[in-house]
């Protein structure tokens, strides 16, 4: 390791810890490429989460950091070694009550967490990450959460480093009237920022940071939106957060390969992080968690963009299976998402190849899934796709990321390839979507999965009366083959 003098910064692999006092494009520690990140101060090794402030004894002030100045990082590891920490029997702890914030969007609580008598919502003191593409509506969200919070008198505070105060107003002026009471600051200097938010005669409960890409610490030297400039803002603001008791939310823009330096990086210090997607052009936009500390990440928001900003979506089965097309290649799934039951359409289209390698493409589903599902379809059920291109797509920009829509892919590109419709007839009369789930397996076998029941009743809740369902784990009712299931679904077809 490269001994650390009184420079202002260093930069540290994010790979193997090596520190540097000049950035190299390769760690010369581990020889991996573009892992060094610029860091103020103190090496990273003055103690795991001290910085952080959770749970250490003190949190680095910048007293300590000073202190540790002039001193090699090998001394400052012995300094913090030689604390003792007395352990504690965790039924010996109190439990904590979770007294949550609601931002009066039913969609945004349930995906942040939290139900019974707490309710659901925001933790107080946590850090969120809102992450997703540039327009897919970050800023709408959270401004109309702010403005529900505003008017549910709770004291907030809009951090905007992209946008000027006008142009937030006219995005605001969509939003409702409670949007235009919420407090708003344009800043980018992280120092400004915290002296701001610690300078509010009422301390905000809530703050929003819009994006933490814009804001700088003027004590590195990289530009705005770098790894290390990203890093040292959210951990300047994570102190805050836990000291002060202030629940921030960390709007971070995502490319479609979340390459962009920032939110990335930023996953594994914030409480929560949530994922806005959907497609820019399409309205229905899905906000998911892929971490929680304080709550499941297997919660799906549903919101379309409208005129009005974001609506929430809270009958997402109704939209989907009333627009399914009941054209060949359209089938319904019945998903479950969190603790939500949602029927999506899932549509395939198999066309003949022009192309030595015939087209794979996979929207809202995994591509690899599908090559599986190809491969067991060819082999096992007798629906061949070699010499094809075959699209798949989940309507309304969802994704799905569960196994049990295997055979509703499975029944869609059987239904393109044969060029009929899987359509059944309703009591009433009426033609209706046929819907399945069902995990495939490799030797062409349909397992069961999850929440079986509550699938079938979401269907039958939506008018469509016929639902392909797998065998039990028992072995009891359902289908057991794929190909029984194909043979099936066209037999109810007609
Ligand atoms: P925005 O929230 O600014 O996206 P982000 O902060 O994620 O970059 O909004 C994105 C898009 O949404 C923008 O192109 C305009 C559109 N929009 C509407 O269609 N209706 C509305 O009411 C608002 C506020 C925005
Ligand atoms: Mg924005």
């Amino acid at each position: 390791m490269a001994s650390v003098k009184t420079a202002s910064s260093v930069f540290v692999c994010e790979s193997c810890g090596t520190v540097e006092r000049k950035w190299h494009g390769q760690c010369p520690g581990c020889g991996e490429w573009n892992t060094l990140a610029e860091r103020a101060e103190a090496p990273p090794s003055t103690g795991k989460g001290a910085r952080r402030g959770i749970g250490g004894p003190s949190p680095v002030s910048p007293a300590n950091v000073s202190s540790a100045q002039g001193t090699n990082a090998s001394a400052a590891v012995q300094a913090v070694a030689g604390r003792v920490s007395e352990p504690v029997i965790l039924s010996e702890v109190r439990a904590q009550r979770i007294r949550r914030i609601n931002t009066g969007i039913v969609e945004f609580d349930r995906v942040l967490g939290g139900t019974g008598a707490s309710g659901s919502g925001i933790v107080p003191g946590s850090l969120v990450l809102l992450g997703g593409a540039p327009g897919i509506g970050k800023s709408t969200l959270v401004g109309t959460a702010l403005g529900n919070l505003t008017a549910a008198g709770v004291p907030v505070l809009y951090v905007s480093g992209e946008e000027s105060p006008e142009q937030i107003r006219v995005r605001h002026e969509r939003l409702g009237a409670a949007a235009l009471n919420v407090p708003v600051v344009a800043e980018t200097d992280i120092d400004a920022v915290i002296a701001t938010i610690e300078a509010q005669a009422v301390q905000p409960q809530v703050c929003v940071i819009d994006s933490v890409q814009t804001l700088y610490s003027s004590e590195l030297a990289g530009a705005p939106g770098s790894v290390g400039q990203v890093r040292e803002v959210a951990a300047r603001l994570m102190q805050l957060a836990k000291t002060r008791e202030i629940a921030i939310v960390l709007v971070g823009h995502v490319t479609k390969e979340g390459s962009l330096a920032g939110p990335r990086v930023l996953e594994h210090l914030v409480d929560c992080v949530l994922h806005f997607e959907g497609e820019r052009d399409r309205t229905f936009r899905m906000l998911r968690a892929s971490k929680n500390r304080f709550g499941s990440v297997d919660e799906l928001g549903v919101f379309e963009m409208g005129e009005q900003g974001l609506e929430e979506v809270q009958d997402a089965s109704a939209r989907f299976a009333a627009e399914a097309t009941c054209n060949p290649g359209s089938v319904i799934f019945c998903a479950i998402e969190g603790t939500r039951p949602m029927l999506v359409e899932v549509q395939a289209l198999v066309a003949p190849s022009e192309l030595e390698q015939p087209r794979r493409l996979a929207n809202g589903i995994d591509r690899n899934r599908l090559s599986m599902i190809l491969a067991v379809l060819g082999r096992h059920a007798g629906v061949t796709t070699g010499d094809k291109d075959v699209f798949i797509n989940v309507v309304g920009g969802v994704r799905i990321e569960e196994p049990a829509a295997d055979l509703a892919i499975a029944l869609a590109v059987a239904s393109a390839a044969a060029g009929k419709p899987l359509t059944t007839r309703a009591q009433d009369g009426s033609v209706k979507p046929l819907s399945a789930f069902g995990e495939i397996g490799l030797t062409g076998e349909l397992r069961g999965v999850g929440q079986a029941d509550r699938r079938v009743v979401e269907a039958l809740k939506f008018g469509l009366e016929q639902t392909i369902v797998p065998q039990t784990k028992g072995g009891e009712g359902g289908i057991g083959e794929l190909r029984t299931a194909i043979t099936s679904a066209f037999k109810l077809a007609g």
